[in-house]
């Protein structure tokens, strides 16, 4: 246990400290933010679910992002090497094993979806995708069909493509291009959105808090939501801890990470809500909102194709962030303990990830979408297992490895005394019981 000299992972290769914060800031906004959210909040009542949403992201979400960042830099190891590092025990680096393979898991489907976001894209501004005229039989064709799969391959070669350049060249660099980017567009796209006639009705749907909507189910969602989008439970933030130096302020990461989340998740329903009004689109239709229904606004809307490649292209390379860190907390792992080159090991991983998501895609109503399991296509039942099993798990060993075991997590935190205090209590009376719950609710085993 104690400090050691830099992870044989990065040898050295670090971030700085903007290219840290940029890059914690590219994982955790992804498809969470620009997909899942507005979908989950349309359903739960807009407004209301948002005030839950940023209670869940600082009360849980922000202690457990702290405490992976610092878990992660102090032991200065991958996501498994770090526990051992700092406790001894291998009990512990195998809860961490788990958020490493749960982030395996979740990439067989992300990048699925990030290769959708590129397919919609590049359709969008060619124009070809507002041929069709029904978009959501054109979204349930595409997805049961053989493109994805070349599509899921382009997502997962630019992923390759950066993780095989390293730490600072890599991560770092296109994470500072693409984040301020994505900023960019963002803003374009919602400044055009709140231009349109349902603007007000659908900044209002959003924002307008209608408590009777709240309910246990929409704050279970609400909390998992928070800690999906804050890439926890996966490594990722343990991974990128352990590539800063002592001197960046983990607290300042936190905040910049949680607000930036919340910004762009806000800015997303700003985008999304006015064009389902507008436009006469169900708000609270579920995951085919962006894919199947809003190209219907885009065709109807004047240039309308060329804010559809934008509004997809955000998506794009919402989704290539997050993924890149996916990647990397598994290449990290496979340097350290296999002792893989970088190339090596990049290639490799991406080349079986790949492999695992060919079933994966043709899962969605392909070849493979008769085939189901307790229920669940390969799709879902990656996601589930990942999302509603792993993840809770290893959150919840983050959260108890930093209240209960690791002694120096509040001084490494960098918190002040006071702040150490209130963190600590989070941790250890707060956070992990709100993550069982979730745990619970979610592998059905509570019912509200
Ligand atoms: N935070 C990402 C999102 O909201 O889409 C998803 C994610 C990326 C989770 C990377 C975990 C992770 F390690």
């Amino acid at each position: 246990a104690g400090q050691s000299s830099d992870s044989p992972s990065n040898s050295g290769d670090q971030f700085s400290s903007i290219g840290f914060i940029a890059s914690a800031i590219g994982s955790a906004i992804g498809l969470g933010n620009l997909w899942k959210f507005p979908y989950i909040a349309g359903k739960h009542g807009g407004g209301a679910f948002l005030i839950v949403f940023v209670i869940c992201l600082i009360f849980v979400g922000m202690p457990i992002l702290l405490a992976e960042l610092s878990i992660g830099r102090g032991g200065r190891g991958n996501a498994s090497t770090s526990y051992l590092k700092l406790s001894g025990s291998k009990l512990w680096a195998r809860s961490g094993f788990l958020s490493i393979f749960a982030s395996f898991l979740i990439m067989c489907f992300y990048s699925v979806v990030a290769g959708w976001t590129l397919y919609y894209t590049f359709t969008s501004f060619t124009g070809s995708l507002y041929e069709s005229t029904n978009f959501s039989e054109h979204f349930s064709q595409f997805t049961g069909s053989y493109g994805p799969i070349i599509w899921q391959l382009i997502a997962l070669l630019i992923c390759l493509a950066i993780i095989m350049r390293g730490v600072s060249s890599g991560i770092e660099r296109f994470n500072k291009i693409l984040i301020p980017l994505l900023a960019i567009v963002l803003v374009i796209l919602m400044v055009r959105s709140l231009m349109l006639p349902g603007a007000l009705e659908g900044a209002e749907f959003f924002f307008k808090p209608d408590f009777s909507k709240i309910t246990g189910e929409s704050v279970l969602d609400a909390l998992g939501q928070a800690f999906f989008s804050l890439s926890l439970g996966m490594g990722a933030m343990i991974t990128f801890g352990s590539y800063v130096n002592k001197k960046q302020s983990l607290t300042a990461a936190t905040l910049a990470v949680s607000g930036g989340n919340i910004l762009y998740a806000l800015i997303a329903g700003l985008i999304i809500f006015p064009v389902t009004f507008t436009y006469g689109i169900e708000a609270g239709q579920g995951p085919g909102l962006v894919f199947a229904a809003l190209p219907a606004a885009f065709e109807a809307m004047p240039f309308g194709s060329i804010f559809g490649g934008l509004f997809f292209g955000l998506l794009a390379m919402a989704a290539l962030t997050s993924a890149v860190s996916l990647l990397e907390v598994n290449v990290a792992y496979a340097i350290s303990k296999w002792k893989w080159s970088r190339a090596r090991a990049t290639y490799l991983i991406t080349f079986i990830i790949f492999l695992i998501s060919i079933p994966t895609s043709l899962s969605m109503g392909g070849i493979l979408g008769d085939y189901k399991l307790w229920g669940y296509n390969l799709f879902d039942l990656i996601d589930y297992v990942a999302s509603n099993i792993l993840l809770p798990i290893s959150g919840l060993a983050s959260t108890l490895f930093a209240g209960y075991v690791w002694k120096y997590a509040a001084e490494e935190s960098g918190l002040t005394p006071l702040w150490q205090r209130g963190w600590i209590f989070l941790l250890r009376y707060i956070t992990p019981i709100l993550v069982a719950f979730v745990f619970l609710y979610s592998v059905g085993l509570l019912n509200i």
